[in-house]
């Protein structure tokens, strides 16, 4: 005999279980909002290029945390990008620098002067003076570990959360998948809040990070408007907001 399936209808969560869902969501990413001073505790991943002002303030407007991608820009060309940003919103935002650029201590410092709060370094372990000038400078550093070993020293070196980014990003930090950085670095590292990224586009992948500790999810790709932001189009305005599985 053929079993019978619920209507989809009969499936639909009540009110009351969607306010009951919500509560735990708030739980579960409090120490992520805190941290990031957000509604969501969704990081955009910062990208070359395409994370410019446009991009970054339709995701902090959204409730996310966009996040500028310096790369190779000069430190006027960022202040440039800093300052456009910050009047196209009023809600957090922080700037993604890579370590190997040659003006680093020039960028970290343009960053001060524009009171930006959140600093992530990328491209390799960051050097401890510039860990330093940024939290000497009062800002907060975020800073990505490949293995649980690098984890446990950027965490001596002052930094304020971690990001664990899978292959499923494109092999940019290493060849690890996320399923195993997570299951290696989660269950151990409780004193900072840790980002998940690589792959992620989806509420239901997200929520199952949640559970096993981490407090933040930093997502890329799947925050792009559905026609790509680019710089050819950056006078555009996308109509970014988190995919709806993510809010
Ligand atoms: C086109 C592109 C450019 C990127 N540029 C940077 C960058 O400048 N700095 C950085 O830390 N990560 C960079 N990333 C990685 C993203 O910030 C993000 O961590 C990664 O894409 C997350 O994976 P997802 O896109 O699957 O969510 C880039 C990714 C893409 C796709």
């Amino acid at each position: 005999m053929s079993e019978v399936l619920p209507a989809e209808a009969e499936l639909a969560p009540t009110q009351a279980e969607l306010q009951r869902a919500r509560a735990r969501l708030d739980r579960l990413w409090q120490r992520g909002t805190a941290f990031l001073g957000t509604p969501y505790a969704i990081l955009g991943g910062a990208m070359s290029w395409l994370s410019e002002r446009h991009l970054v303030s339709a995701i902090s407007n959204a409730g996310g945390f966009g996040v500028i991608a310096c790369g190779a820009m000069e430190p006027d060309r960022l202040a440039e990008e800093i300052a456009a940003t910050r009047a196209m919103t009023d809600r957090p935002f922080g700037v993604n620098l890579i370590t190997m650029h040659p003006r680093l201590d020039d960028l970290i410092k343009v960053c001060l002067d524009a009171s930006v709060t959140h600093i992530v370094l990328a491209g390799g372990i960051p050097p401890g003076a510039a860990i330093k000038a940024i939290k000497e400078g009062g800002a907060k550093v975020i800073a990505f570990a490949p293995a649980l070993v690098l984890a446990k020293r950027l965490i001596k070196m002052g930094v304020d959360a971690l990001v664990i980014e899978g292959t499923e990003a494109g092999g940019h930090v290493g060849p690890v998948s996320l399923t195993v950085l997570a299951q290696e670095i989660l269950p151990v590292i409780q004193d900072v809040p840790v980002f998940v990224a690589g792959g992620l586009a989806r509420g239901d992948a997200l929520l199952g990070y949640l559970e096993m500790g981490p407090r933040v999810a930093s997502s890329a790709r799947a925050l792009l408007p559905p026609k790509k932001a680019s710089p050819t189009r950056s006078s555009k305005k996308p109509s970014c907001v988190p995919p709806r599985a993510m809010r």
